[in-house]
């Protein structure tokens, strides 16, 4: 490991640690985080694995964004795994056990005396923020006699989902009988609400448990890794959710009976934002990507009319299979609406590696295709009407705050969870989950940008308003964050 940006002060305030898992949907999200506490004057070391920073150097303007916080500074960490590993799709999962052989035993020696993050240069670490699926740094913070809090992307009600999960175990609800990790479209079976989620039994169905939950057996590595991680949250300091009250009031409230210590202070990506316009007259963009952004999709948006684009994007991990892509595609041509389609390289299954070229042509007349776009503004510019979204959570908040409703087709892990919550629940979209057909594709593109529209606008305005009431000062998520929360806490620890 090396340091990459030393921006050192030997300033007395408290010096904390952010350690993420090192995927897109994680690392983004934690150095708005990260961001934000130099924002309170906290002094901040972003602990990267080395393949995730070099791509946040090549594509992002990090460093010199993070040149105006004095405290901060990256540190980098390997993830354990060979350069030429995917780290995508179903071999994330190797990152688990790596990270736990490979990398805990460095974590642990860095912040050893004469460790990088311990060598009398700046002042000691003073607390810990490690993603919540990494419960190995506990075991390293408690060592040192570091306080330790946890931070997990997703949403409270997917947390909770996974908190029950040896209760779903014991109920016989879990292993689902016959299931397999291959999507379930029509069992009856799935449909059945679940009882043993208390506080979600109303609409919870089998079918909306995290997908790594349809597996066959109770011994999957996925399934085991978020099982295990999420039991042990308990013995971290305190959990850190990137949601707000009135979001996931009922899921919050549930695990606040088992973690006192619950800090709800998103979505991040606003908070940072409404700080950050307080604090400067124009503040920069503040792009975390790790692929290139294309730009060009933006000025294709400023040509089209208000509200009549459907954006397309399945963030960071997603895999199509070329069938999925084809169908896609045929219900987005036949909805006859205008669409701005993310595809990321390398993320269509197989041999379908490149768009077949019949697909490209026919988008040229209403489609634009990118290959990773800047989100966060694609969803604020006015031409966009709708979002057909894997439900990741980011993306979810990201959509939320934009007041763009949604039509929700999970792929994997929380996503499933998510949909239910913004299909049923809130009611800010639809959820096509489990199913990828031309024609209920076209059905639902048709009913969320006109037949109807009217009747998701108001709960979407409301909903948008909460969340930026939430992190306006004196909002729950502000309040949070500055006052009775993290920075507090960490400052007197
Ligand atoms: C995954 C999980 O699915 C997610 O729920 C969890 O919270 C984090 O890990 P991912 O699948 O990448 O993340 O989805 P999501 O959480 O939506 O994050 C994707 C991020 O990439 C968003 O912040 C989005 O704005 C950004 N993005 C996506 C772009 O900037 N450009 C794109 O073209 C696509």
């Amino acid at each position: 490991h090396s340091s990459i940006c030393k921006m050192d002060s030997q300033s007395s305030s408290p010096h904390v640690l952010i350690f993420p898992f090192p995927v897109q949907g994680h690392v983004s999200c934690m150095l708005k985080l990260a961001e934000l506490l130099c924002l309170s004057g906290l002094s901040v070391t972003f602990l990267n694995s080395d393949i995730i920073h070099r791509r946040l150097l090549r594509y992002t303007d990090v460093i010199s964004r993070f040149s105006r916080y004095p405290g901060f500074r990256f540190e980098t960490i390997s993830d354990g795994l060979p350069p030429d590993h995917p780290r995508s799709g179903n071999r994330v999962v190797d990152i688990f056990d790596s990270i736990k052989m490979v990398t805990k035993p460095m974590f642990r020696e860095m912040l050893l005396p004469g460790g990088c993050l311990n060598s009398g240069k700046r002042p000691p670490v003073s607390s810990i923020i490690a993603d919540g699926i990494m419960c190995f740094t506990i075991d390293v913070a408690k060592e040192m006699g570091i306080p330790i809090y946890l931070f997990r992307t997703v949403s409270a009600s997917c947390f909770w989902a996974f908190y029950c999960i040896p209760k779903l175990i014991e109920s016989g609800d879990l292993p689902i009988k016959g299931a397999s990790s291959i999507i379930i479209e029509k069992d009856d079976e799935m449909d059945r609400l679940l009882l043993g989620v208390t506080g979600m039994e109303k609409y919870l169905r089998l079918r909306d448990l995290p997908s790594f939950c349809r597996a066959n057996d109770l011994s999957d590595r996925a399934f085991q890794v978020v099982t295990t991680e999420t039991q042990e949250t308990y013995r971290a300091n305190g959990l850190i959710l990137n949601t707000f009250d009135d979001l996931e009031e009922s899921a919050l409230a549930q695990i606040r009976k088992h973690i006192p210590n619950l800090y709800s202070i998103g979505p991040l990506h606003a908070n940072l934002k409404s700080r950050l316009e307080a604090k400067l007259t124009s503040p920069p963009r503040s792009s975390n990507s790790l692929w290139e952004e294309d730009r060009t999709c933006m000025t294709w948006l400023d040509e089209q009319a208000q509200k009549s684009v459907i954006y397309v994007s399945f963030g960071s991990m997603t895999m199509l299979s070329r069938n999925e892509l084809i169908e896609l595609w045929y219900g987005l041509v036949n909805s006859r609406k205008k669409f701005l389609w993310v595809v990321r390289p390398n993320s269509v299954a197989g041999d379908g590696q490149n768009i077949p070229a019949q697909l490209l042509e026919g988008t040229l007349e209403r489609g634009y295709m990118v290959r990773w776009a800047p989100q966060e503004e694609v969803l604020a510019h006015p031409a966009v009407g709708g979002f057909l979204t894997h439900s990741g959570w980011n993306s979810t908040l990201e959509s939320i705050v934009a007041a763009v409703p949604m039509i929700c087709w999970p792929y994997y892990a929380d996503q499933q969870v998510n949909s239910r919550l913004v299909g049923e629940v809130l009611k800010l979209g639809f959820d096509m989950k489990d199913i990828c057909d031309r024609v209920v594709v076209e059905k639902f593109i048709k009913d969320l940008m006109d037949t109807k529209r009217d009747e998701l606008t108001r709960p979407v305005e409301r909903m948008m308003k909460m969340a930026r009431r939430s992190v306006a000062k004196d909002g729950t998520s502000y309040k949070l964050l500055c006052l009775s929360g993290i920075s507090v806490t960490v400052l007197n620890t």
